[in-house]
Parts: C-alpha cells; structure tokens; sequence
C-alpha cells in the first residue's frame, strides 16, 4: 500500500500530526500539547526538545491510527507556527536555547533603537515586514548576543538557525537537509522578497552570519527523506510552508483577491495579490503566500497576536469557563445592554497598531458582568480585530469590483454564534469550508502534489467546498454603534493613547 501523505502541523501550542488518503480525506491523527514557558513578563519560550518528542510521538500516533505503516507514506508534508526561532549545533544538533516564540517581545526595545537610526524603511522595502519583537530576525540577535559564544561559533558555521520547519527537517532527516521554504524565509525580517534571497544588508544590520542560514526552497520541492531509524521508514518530505500561508493554500485562495482568515491561537488574514508586491499603506505585511516552481505568489497579511487565546485565558486563567466550546453558548446569552469591550493585548497588539507596550484591557463592566459578558466581549474582540484588517486591506487592495468572500477556518470557527457576529461586524459574508483542517490539507496538497498523487492545483481549487456561508443580520445603527466602542477601547489601549 502507499499513497497517503502525512501532514505535520507544528502550532505554538501543541503538536499534530494528520494522515490523508489519496482522496484527501483524514484517516488517522495525533495531538500533543506542550509547555509554554514565560521567563520575564513579555518572554516566550519552547523546548525545541519537547517539539521534537511530540512532533516524532504523534507522527507514530497518527501512523497507527491511520491503521498503516510509515512505508506506506507517499509523502510528509510540514506546515509550523512562523518566526520562532531555533538555533543548534551543527555538529550535535542540540539547541544552544530555548527557542524564542513568535509572540515573544523580548527584543522591542531593540526594535526602537533600529527605528531611531531610521531603518524600518529599509527594512520594509527589502522583506515587507516591520521592526516589531514578532519577526525572528531580532530574537536570532539577541540569542547571539546573549548565549556565550554564539557570534562567534556562528560564524565559524558550528551553529544552525532554523525557523521550526527547518529544525524538523534536519532532524528528521537525521542532519542531511538544512533548508526552508520560501514563506517561512519571508517572515525572519533578513529575507529580500523580491530578490528571493538572504539579504546581506539587513543581515550586516542584525550582525547575523550568513553561515548559519539554510537554503530557501520553494514550498514543494525535495526538502529531503526522513531517516529510516526514526520513524520506521525513508519518507520524501516534499512540502512546506508557515501555518498561515499552508492555510491559505488549504482554502484554496490562488486568486488575486481572494482571502482567508484562520483563528488558532491567534488570527492571521491574507488576502492574495498574486504575482504583485502591493506595499500597504496601512500597517499590512507584504509576504510570501506561497512559491512553486520558482513562482512568487505574493499576499497581504493582517496579523493579530490573540484569538483562541483569550478563549483559553477565560478557561485556565479565569476559570469562567470548562471547555473551550463552552464560549459561544455563554456569549449567546450575555445581556446585550451590557457594552463590555476586551482589548486582549496580552502580548501588544499586532497589525495594524504595532505597538509592543500596550497591554490587555477591558471596558464597561457593571456589578451585572459575569462569565457571559466576558465571554461575549473575548469572541467579538476577535471579530472587531478582523474587520480592522479587512478595513486595512480595502484601503490597500483595489479590488475592481471583484469581491470574494472571506473563508475562515481554525478552531474557534466551529461556533456558528461567533461567525454570524464575524459577519454582522464586518457587514459582509463569511463562508466556512467542510474541512476545517485546511492548514494541514494545504501542506498535503503541497505534498501530495509533487508526489503526483493529489490533484494539480485547478482541480484542487475545484474540491474546496462550502459547508455554511453567514450573512450580516445586525442592523446598521447597532454595528455602527458597537465598532465606534471598540475604536473607543482600543484608543484608550494604546500604550500612547
Ligand atoms: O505567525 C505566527 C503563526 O504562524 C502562529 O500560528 O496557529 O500557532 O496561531 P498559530
């Protein structure tokens, strides 16, 4: 037997590992949760081991669940949480660190001192990011400034930076592949998108060696073959890409102007601006969407920090609630002459404030609220963030009267209470997919596709399939009314507000 193709999923909270058939249908699974460590106020750190005990045990988790042998896998495709930073020895292939997390904000002060010298504008051009704590290439600074050692040893090539699909890969492959793929490159701040190469002036500016950056490839290619001693079998890895950018692949969003919104732990737009680098003008990214064969497919990215986890905050911080699901049946029965806004900056906020040094807050609460309140406020914080995204990227994107729909998919889309007020917010249709494990399937296809065994990738557009699609119901006074709060709450969130 062969044709299955097996997706690893490696998030910022937890591990999976996915097992399609050749219909792409989902056969078997794992998950593993892992810890979470804060340091300082603001830090966020992994074990880069414990990611690798959890992604190895649910691979094997998902192959016997699957009811096959890993010598059945056709292909592996890896799809990971972006900008985390992980550097090794190249010798050893042990960490000198904890890998430094995307949400970590560690470096912002860093990131001031680079914008006094007037630099962000250099920046932007060369890579369409911004000088914010989230990219990797400022937490790769500081781990060489801070681990003993590190500069040097980088750039005498002992050491190895690796976004996680890269640390994956050179372990699967037992140290043969040192590589990533071009989205992942293209969120490090050190990656020239237009050029498609490491960028030498921004890596002089960082004080990063060359020597220790991996090939970029493009997201199915040979990225390598695991090694038999690991999982039982020599397996090509033919896919990768960043979560948010296998997502939209998932969702099938190849068109210019069509658009995806996923809500893990926290929520990332894109909208597709295909074969052009459209600059925002309105604190968007420019990044990679996805690149095959030697095509740059470019897109517009609104990032915010928090979605699921203020879900998870109200279930293991505020104990309001026992199970995630529980948040929507709450929110539906909140009292709606309560205005109660949650400004979950937790970490800053994301796109399109930036602003490292606001923290979470929360506005209009009575002696009437209570868990139903709190639990509104969390849902419709992630709702209000989406469309200050969507209204970014209207403003950026000339659409030509060609509106797609937003497609939406991640865990805290399965409440149809917080979808319907997704789309009462943001006064236009959202339509929701039958797989919601789009992220997966996106790295799959990646995959399965250069396998050869899934479908090109017109005819995988063709499968993409609505399972509901919801329509603004709120009248305008009380849209108009409730957005107003938000801006009012967010204003006043502001570390400069
Ligand atoms: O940029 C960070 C993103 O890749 C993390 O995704 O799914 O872990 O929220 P997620």
């Amino acid at each position: 037997m062969s044709g299955y193709v097996l997706a690893i999923d490696q998030g910022t909270t937890s591990s999976r590992a996915i097992v399609f058939d050749a219909t792409q249908k989902v056969i078997g699974s794992g998950q593993k949760e892992f810890k979470q460590h804060f340091p300082k106020s603001g830090w966020v750190e992994h074990d880069p081991e414990e990611i690798w005990d959890t992604v190895t045990s649910t691979i094997k988790e998902a192959i016997r669940t699957a009811g096959i042998k890993a010598s059945d896998l056709s292909a592996i495709g890896i799809t990971n949480q972006r900008e985390t930073v992980v550097v090794w020895e190249r010798e050893s292939g042990k960490p000198i660190h904890n890998a430094i997390v995307w949400q970590d904000r560690r470096t912002a002060s860093y990131c001031d001192k680079l914008k006094r010298q007037g630099l962000e504008k250099t920046f932007t051009k060369k890579t369409g990011l911004l000088l914010d704590p989230y990219f990797s290439g400022t937490k790769l600074s500081w781990m060489l400034a801070n681990v003993k050692g590190a500069r040097t040893r980088g750039s005498k090539g002992e050491l190895c930076f690796g976004t996680i699909d890269t640390f994956l890969i050179w372990r699967l492959t037992g140290g043969k592949s040192f590589v990533t793929d071009a989205t992942n490159a293209s969120r490090t701040l050190m990656y020239n998108i237009a050029t498609n190469e490491w960028d030498r002036d921004l890596l002089e500016i960082l004080r990063v060696p060359e020597a220790m950056l991996p090939q970029v490839l493009d997201c199915a290619a040979d990225f390598g073959v695991t090694e038999a001693s690991i999982l039982g079998a020599e397996v090509p890895i033919l896919g990768v890409a960043g979560d948010q950018q296998a997502a939209t692949i998932g969702q099938a969003c190849f068109q210019p102007g069509m658009m995806k919104s996923t809500y893990g732990t926290g929520c990332f737009a894109l909208l597709n601006t295909g074969k052009d680098i459209v600059r925002s003008k309105n604190r968007l990214l420019t990044t990679i969407a996805y690149r095959l064969d030697g095509e740059t497919t470019y897109a517009l990215e609104g990032s915010i920090f928090v979605a699921g986890a203020s879900v998870q905050w109200l279930r293991d911080g505020l104990k309001m609630i026992e199970a995630a699901p529980d948040t929507g049946t709450l929110a539906e029965n909140a009292d709606p002459s309560q205005e109660v806004y949650l400004v979950p900056a937790f970490t800053g906020l994301g796109a399109p404030h930036w602003d490292p040094d606001a923290r979470g807050a929360i506005f209009g609460m009575t002696r009437n609220t209570g868990p139903a309140e709190f639990a509104r406020a969390a849902l419709e914080a992630v709702c209000y963030q989406t469309r200050d995204l969507l209204d970014a990227m209207h403003k950026d994107w000339r659409s030509d009267g060609k509106e797609t729909v937003l497609r939406v998919d991640g865990g805290m889309v399965v409440s149809d209470w917080t979808m319907q007020r997704l789309s009462d917010l943001l006064d236009a249709p959202v339509d929701r997919p039958t797989i919601l494990e789009t992220t997966a399937l996106g790295v799959a296809w990646l995959a399965g596709s250069r396998a050869g065994i899934w479908p090109n990738q017109k005819d995988f557009a063709k499968s993409w399939a609505r399972d509901c699609r919801f329509e603004p119901t709120m009248d305008e006074a009380t849209r108009k009314s409730k957005i107003k709060g938000w801006k009012d709450a967010v204003r006043r969130t502001l570390s400069e507000g």
